[in-house]
């Protein structure tokens, strides 16, 4: 090689470097020359053969050669990264369908509370809410649940230090909306519970209920507007086919009281493993404010009246989504949750 040819080499270097229109062209020209197996060391290895006349003008245009493409690289990469960003933005195509991302979904006790309200709120229902720890009075007394009666015994209820307790039911929400407004009150409370309960596949020692209050001054509400009510709310919960049936019962707080079941929405009645052959699944206790309550609140019995019922939350989403045991409703299993 001779002097002219080294010059070319040097003016075709600096050609192609400012051809090269990304990172990897210019990176494998770098290579290209001054790589270990590139065309300079070769050539410098070759300066011994050359006539020693030339040897210096040769040496100083290999040098320069080098130098070329060492600033030529550095400029080319440095510009190269400053036009990088638009160049990514051009080819972003706004017209692709967006990326899918996982949503989670409703936990069952959610979607059967969101139901409830929903089905509540076409009757005029609002939501009332109370604290989970409550006064022994709300929970028992102003309810008619003396101090001896067997639900306030330390094995049923968890008691704190304070003499308060952790609600064992969604009931005291009753005395704390009926002591802060007049009638007429139609309120549900969704809400937990607690009970001393020793877990298994149908019991829970926390748990959720919907209780739900109507109280009118102006007329007598009767057993009927209950028993309409509850049937209005099994069939838009369960469906149209289902209906109620009233038992007596005992609640303390009620009178007359009643237990609340609907056919079942699996076998319409004729009776199946859900029901356990009975045609009937109990859903709600209910009844007929007692008048000792709606004067413990300061209502006047005489001209005030209304119903009350109260059911748990648990039981309806297990039946209405064949749930077979309440531990899963608490365990957080994706496999579980994402079938809802
Ligand atoms: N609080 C009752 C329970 O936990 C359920 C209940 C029964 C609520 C009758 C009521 C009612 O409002 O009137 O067993």
């Amino acid at each position: 090689m001779d002097i002219v040819e080294l010059n070319k080499l040097k003016d075709e270097a600096i050609a192609s470097i400012s051809a090269a229109t990304d990172n990897d062209a210019v990176e494998a020209i770098r290579i290209k020359y001054l790589g270990r197996k590139g065309l300079l060391p070769a050539l410098m290895k070759g300066m011994k053969d050359v006539e020693p006349s030339e040897r210096a003008a040769m040496g100083i245009a290999a040098n320069e050669l080098k130098n070329a493409v060492i600033d030529g690289v550095a400029r080319r990469k440095s510009e190269l990264s400053a036009t990088d960003e638009p160049k990514q933005a051009a080819s972003f195509d706004y017209s692709l369908p967006g990326r899918w991302q996982r949503i989670g979904s409703m936990h069952p006790i959610t979607m059967i509370i969101e139901e409830a309200i929903r089905i509540f709120g076409k009757l005029g229902f609002i939501v009332a809410e109370g604290p989970d720890v409550e006064t022994a009075y709300n929970n028992f007394e102003a309810l008619n649940t003396p101090a001896h009666h067997p639900s306030q015994d330390e094995r049923d209820t968890f008691w704190l230090h304070t003499g308060e307790l952790l609600r064992t039911q969604t009931s005291p929400v009753q005395i704390r909306t009926m002591k802060e407004q007049k009638p007429p009150v139609r309120i549900i409370t969704p809400g937990r519970c607690y009970r001393r309960d020793t877990t298994d596949a149908t019991h829970s020692a926390n748990f959720h209920q919907i209780e739900g209050l109507y109280i009118e001054s102006d007329r007598k509400v009767s057993l009927a507007d209950l028993k309409s009510t509850m049937a209005y709310f099994a069939q838009e919960m369960m469906g149209d086919q289902v209906k109620v049936r009233f038992r007596p019962h005992f609640f303390p707080f009620t009178e007359p009281s009643v237990e609340c079941d609907f056919t079942c929405h699996v076998c319409g009645g004729s009776g199946c493993r859900v029901c356990k052959q009975s045609g009937w699944i109990e859903i709600a206790g209910a009844g007929m404010v007692d008048p000792r309550v709606l004067e413990r609140v300061g209502y006047d019995p005489e001209i005030t009246s209304g119903f009350a019922f109260g059911m748990g939350i648990e039981r309806i989403a297990m039946i209405k989504y064949g749930v077979n045991d309440i531990r899963l409703l608490y365990e957080n299993d994706m496999r579980f949750l994402s079938q809802f």
